[in-house]
């Protein structure tokens, strides 16, 4: 285990700065299922939540409401005590301060590697080009691709496509980033350069929610572990706390399968 002063519990390492993403008494149904249950989540301000769990459990849709790609039934999201909403330019704004990373990397196909990084900058943000440009540049160059700044993303390998997915999604200036399994769809040999930038970015006071079962990551970024298991928040505890001790038997039993894979 790593001795990295963020695991040493989740009170210390957050500086107190207050709550950016609020869920309080979400709901969602999809048709019959409950997909999402009385959900209270709160993450403050450059805090790092995994959020791990069966499949099925609802990750994925948890996030998805978090930018509003899946609208909630009842309870309430507010972003930096804004609620979310519903739709037009306010809407489209909220997504940029909510950067997305998924499991497919989503890059524009037609687009270079530089104009996938500088399109929502010059769309949604309004910067000029030039200024979008050496932005995308200085964040290529961060995440280690700033060599392939010219290239399609089909000339890339999977974890330079995923490492510009997360330039693009930076390139906005979001206050929150989501990854739902940002790695799990890439080859082994891929999975670290990833996994890298990503800490990376934690330890910069990025707040982040990490649906991952990466659990080196979460050992050693992660200021906090979220537990879902059939649309339920079932534990959260700090990484040390939740690996050692889960209190669960749900936990346990994940766990179990988990680690001895
Ligand atoms: N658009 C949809 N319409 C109907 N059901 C859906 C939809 N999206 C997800 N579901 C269902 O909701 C449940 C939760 O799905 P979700 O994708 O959030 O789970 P997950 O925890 O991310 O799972 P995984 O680990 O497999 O990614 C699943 O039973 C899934 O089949
Ligand atoms: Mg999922």
């Amino acid at each position: 285990m790593s001795g990295v002063s963020v695991t040493k519990g989740a009170e210390d390492a957050v500086p107190a700065t207050g709550d950016l993403v609020v869920l309080s008494n979400v709901n969602k149904h999809f048709g019959a299922l409950h997909v999402l249950q009385d959900i209270d989540l709160t993450i403050a301000r450059g805090e790092v939540v995994v959020v791990i769990g069966p499949s099925g459990s609802g990750k994925s849709t948890l996030c998805r409401t978090i930018n509003r790609l899946e609208s909630i039934d009842s309870g309430a999201i507010t972003i930096d005590g804004k609620p979310l909403p519903e739709e037009g330019r306010e809407l489209a704004r909220l997504r940029a301060d909510v950067g997305m990373v998924f499991q497919s990397f989503n890059l524009f196909a037609h687009k270079t590697v530089l104009e996938n990084v500088t399109l929502g900058q010059i769309k949604v943000r309004k910067t000029d080009k030039a200024n979008a440009e050496e932005k995308a540049r200085a964040l290529l160059d961060r995440v280690g691709v700033g060599s392939q700044a010219d290239k399609y993303p089909a000339q890339l390998s999977g974890g330079q496509q995923q490492r510009v997915a997360i330039a693009r999604a930076l390139a906005m200036g979001p206050k929150v980033m989501l990854f739902d399994e940002p790695t799990s769809a890439l080859d082994p040999e891929m999975i670290n350069e990833v996994l890298e930038v990503m800490q990376q970015l934690a330890r910069d006071g990025m707040t982040m929610v990490v649906v991952t079962h990466e659990m080196g990551f979460a050992r050693s970024a992660a200021n906090r572990v979220v537990f879902m298991a059939d649309g339920r928040i079932v534990e959260q505890a700090t990484p040390d706390e939740f690996f050692s001790n889960p209190r669960s038997d749900r936990a346990k039993d994940f766990l179990s399968k988990i680690l001895h894979h």
